[in-house]
């Protein structure tokens, strides 16, 4: 979603500003802006579309020493240029942008500006009028004004403010939004993802929501909303610049389908030493242990990898298994059992559908876990426990490695967790080798990814609408199949339990529809080969993708066996390399489709 960057002290605001405008692409936008002071002169310039249409307009004679820019999705007006960020008062003087959506903006109009003040339709250009409003109308200092002015908002925010009158601060707050200070050698710099400015520090500061920041070239000053200093340390981010590069590949998603493999391998030996004890904290598996119900919480991909683990877990723990999409339970939480425990999962660790339900989960004192790629992140500060998912920075829109790593990770805690419950079903689980052999299956599959590539030619160029069908952990891993495969090449997809097709959905079959049949599970595989030939017989195009003990000759896939709890790493694997080469094929751009973002912060 939108992205923030802000320098100050820097001769090169321009390039540091436009390069971390480029690392925050990958979230997803459709307009983007930079605002450029140094004292004397102040340039504002705004695009629709793509950062290189704002790079278009930024000639050599536009520079500064501080800065502001932004990306922007959509939420509130339409993509265009004027409701591009960075947004201005009326007098030019200050300078704003914003991530996340301001609730009662409507209402701040009425009770404090002229009809007239409004040139745009975003809910952001309220902040920067209530600034101007206090401090031009009632004669505040600007770090009155700002303060003043966040008492009245209401909703989600990550704000730099810039008051071109002051070329010595920027000032900074946030709300559920992510946003981070970056210290760096004589100047500093602000990003709502540490991504945009690796190339320039790997030292940031966090920020807590309700504080206010003045960043200066010199050093930063954080206040608590009764004004009060804070001191707090840097910290150092894991994080290198080179993860972030595609390098010799022509889009992130096929690096990051490629880095599975080794995902695995290192989440194995993050979490089980080398005499096969769990590194994961006694006191989270005790939690976990006393409790009589687990709550899976998440969203799209990651909702899906709950799906896929939701069996072992219950298998290795003998502990029920609930599993619940974040915006549903957001309002009303579903009926708790006496021990409730919640995991969240979420690679971004931002998603405000889940964080939602994460405060109130707080709000009842219960405990909580959070399964995440992003270290400091907000679910993961803000949850009693957080467990990394160690894939590397995600870059693809179309989440890939992530959902791979949540499925391993879920069942290493399953397994660690029924060791610590005792349970004959998690001793017989040989985790660390079982992950070896599904990391050795992945591998095959993708060194012999030319063969999807061209059947994807032919069964996927042209078609309207697709399925994927299957049973047990199939029918989960098609869940996630479909969402991949519609998000990236737009053809209309759905994952459908295939004993449920000839209740009505197999109306849909016509000549030609694609049907993709996933078989991997001894007991109800041949069962799935049943519906296939349904299909069949009303016209559909079928193709197989069958793990080896299950595999006919005609089969157009074929896996090697692993283990059941693991079988949903290995299945998903063609299907994510089925959805990449539909939207090659079709002509799409895989790594940002249209309309999505990477880390959803609004609800
Ligand atoms: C799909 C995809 C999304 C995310 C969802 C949750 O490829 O990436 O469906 O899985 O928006 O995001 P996180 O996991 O960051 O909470």
């Amino acid at each position: 979603m939108c992205g923030i960057v802000g320098v100050i002290g820097n001769p090169q605001t321009k390039d540091i500003l436009l390069h971390g405008l480029d690392k925050l692409e990958y979230r997803g936008y459709d307009s983007a802006g930079i605002f450029l002071a140094d004292g004397k002169t102040n340039h504002l310039v705004k695009s629709k579309g793509k950062i290189q249409n704002l790079k278009d307009k930024l000639t050599e004679e536009i520079n500064g020493t501080m800065g502001i820019g932004h990306t922007r999705w959509a939420t509130h007006g339409v993509p265009s240029e004027t409701n591009a960020h960075p947004h201005t008062s009326e007098s030019g003087r200050f300078v704003l942008v914003h991530n996340g959506v301001i609730e009662n903006f409507d209402e701040l109009k009425t009770n404090f500006l002229a009809e007239d003040t409004f040139i745009g339709e975003t809910d952001t250009e309220i902040a920067v009028h209530l600034v101007a409003y206090f401090a031009e109308k009632e004669g505040m200092t600007t770090k009155k004004a700002f303060r003043r002015a966040l008492k009245e908002i209401k909703g989600s925010y990550a704000f730099a403010l810039i008051d071109s009158e002051d070329s010595k601060t920027i000032y900074v707050a946030k709300n559920k939004s992510p946003l981070l200070i970056g210290l760096g050698e004589g100047f500093n710099v602000i990003c709502s993802d540490a991504m945009a400015m690796l190339t320039q520090t790997d030292r940031f500061v966090e920020i807590n929501d309700g504080e206010l920041v003045f960043v200066h070239a010199d050093g930063i000053q954080i206040e608590d909303q009764a004004g009060h200093e804070i001191t707090r340390e840097a910290f150092v981010t894991q994080l290198d610049a080179s993860d972030t590069e595609k390098g010799m590949y022509p889009f992130y998603m096929l690096k990051e389908i490629d880095e599975q493999p080794a995902v695995l391998r290192r989440l194995a030996q993050t979490y089980v030493t080398e005499d096969g004890q769990t590194t994961i904290d006694d006191a989270l598996l005790t939690h976990m242990s006393q409790s009589d119900r687990i709550y899976v919480v998440a969203c799209g991909t990651s909702y899906n990898a709950g799906w896929a683990t939701k069996h072992a877990i219950e298998t290795m723990t003998g502990i029920p298994v609930e599993l619940h999409v974040s915006s549903e339970v957001g309002y009303r939480l579903p009926m708790l059992s006496k021990h409730p425990f919640f995991i969240f999962l979420t690679q971004s660790g931002e998603t405000a559908d889940s964080r939602q339900v994460l405060v109130k989960v707080n709000e009842l004192n219960l405990p909580a876990l959070t399964i995440t790629n992003v270290a400091g992140s907000t679910l993961s500060r803000e949850a009693t426990y957080t467990l990394l998912l160690h894939a590397g920075p995600e870059i693809a829109v179309a989440s890939t490695k992530a959902y791979t790593a949540q499925v391993t990770l879920m069942n290493l805690l399953g397994k660690a967790l029924g060791m610590k419950l005792d349970r004959q079903e998690a001793r017989d689980f040989d985790i660390v080798h079982e992950l070896g052999l599904a990391a050795n299956a992945m591998d095959t599959i993708i060194n012999e990814k030319e063969v999807i590539d061209q059947a994807m030619a032919q069964l996927l160029e042209t078609t309207r609408n697709a399925f994927y069908i299957g049973r047990g952990a199939d029918y989960y891993v098609a869940m996630e199949a479909a969402l991949k495969l519609k998000e990236i090449s737009y053809i209309q997809t759905e994952g459908f339990a295939a004993g449920e097709l000839k209740h009505g959905t197999i109306a849909l079959i016509e000549e030609g529809t694609p049907v993709f049949g996933l078989i991997t599970d001894t007991l109800t595989g041949p069962h799935t080969r049943g519906n296939l030939k349904e299909v069949e017989s009303r016209g559909a195009n079928t193709f197989v993708i069958a793990s080896e003990a299950l595999a006919k000759e005609s089969d157009q896939l074929v896996m090697a066996n692993v283990h059941e709890f693991l079988t949903p790493l290995v299945t998903v694997v063609p299907t994510q390399l089925i959805a990449y080469y539909a939207s090659l094929h079709r002509g799409y751009d895989v790594d940002k489709p249209r309309n999505l973002a990477k880390a959803v912060t609004v609800e």
